[in-house]
């Protein structure tokens, strides 16, 4: 069995961050864990009327429909829990102990390197312009014969970027020691690549 090894993968929505994530996982042969499924599904409970709090004190990773869980209006209510410390506490114990877990763990989230896990080995920031992310989560949903605008989007976007790092707690923002990776002007494959070689030189 080999070490712990921790990839902290943060940014904001939409750019590029769980494509990037998944490949660097896949490519060294690390479990990968995509933090914001958990804010997700607290929200989707809070949306079925639940207490947001509770909901993430009695989370069942295991049981996510992850489908139902990247609809918009989801990731909007995530945006909104995502504020509350007490929501915030109850996730860390979760997401330190999968970064621990022995063969290598990457984590892609917001307050990754910054909070859950300030010792992580290596640390990423993928990011790229607000119009940028907009445009391809057009696509996306557009894609998936979502009812959408470019102008409503970008709006979307926006809010969500203003609320996740303007909070008090835990705020969207590169660890000092993080890697920043600005995704605006490249391709899937040349982030994965850039993404990859850090991770790599970081391990020796
Ligand atoms: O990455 P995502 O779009 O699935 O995240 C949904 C929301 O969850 C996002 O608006 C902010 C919140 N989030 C967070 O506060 N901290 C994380 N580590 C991951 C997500």
């Amino acid at each position: 069995m080999t070490d712990a090894f921790t990839v902290a993968i943060d940014g904001p929505a939409a750019a590029g961050k769980g494509t990037v994530s998944r490949a660097v996982a896949e490519t060294l042969g690390f479990a990968h864990l995509d933090t914001g499924l958990l804010y997700r599904a607290v929200g989707a409970r809070m949306l079925s009327g639940e207490d947001p709090v509770a909901a993430a004190r009695t989370l069942d990773p295991a049981a996510f429909d992850e489908d139902r869980l990247r609809s918009d209006p989801v990731a909007q209510a995530a945006s909104e829990i995502a504020v509350l410390p007490d929501v915030r506490a109850a996730l860390v114990d979760f997401q330190r102990a999968f970064a621990r877990r022995p063969g290598g763990a990457v984590l892609d989230g917001r307050d990754i390197g910054t909070v859950i896990c300030p010792d992580a080995e290596a640390k990423l920031f993928v990011t790229a312009s607000a119009e940028c992310r907009a445009e391809r989560r057009y696509r996306e949903l557009r894609g998936k014969g979502a009812e959408v605008t470019p102008d409503g989007v970008l709006e979307d976007v926006r809010a969500r970027d203003a609320r996740d790092s303007g909070r008090a707690v835990a705020p969207l923002k590169p660890a000092e020691d993080a890697v920043t990776i600005d995704t605006t002007a490249m391709s899937i494959e040349e982030a994965v690549a850039r993404a990859v070689a850090v991770v790599r030189s970081r391990r020796g």
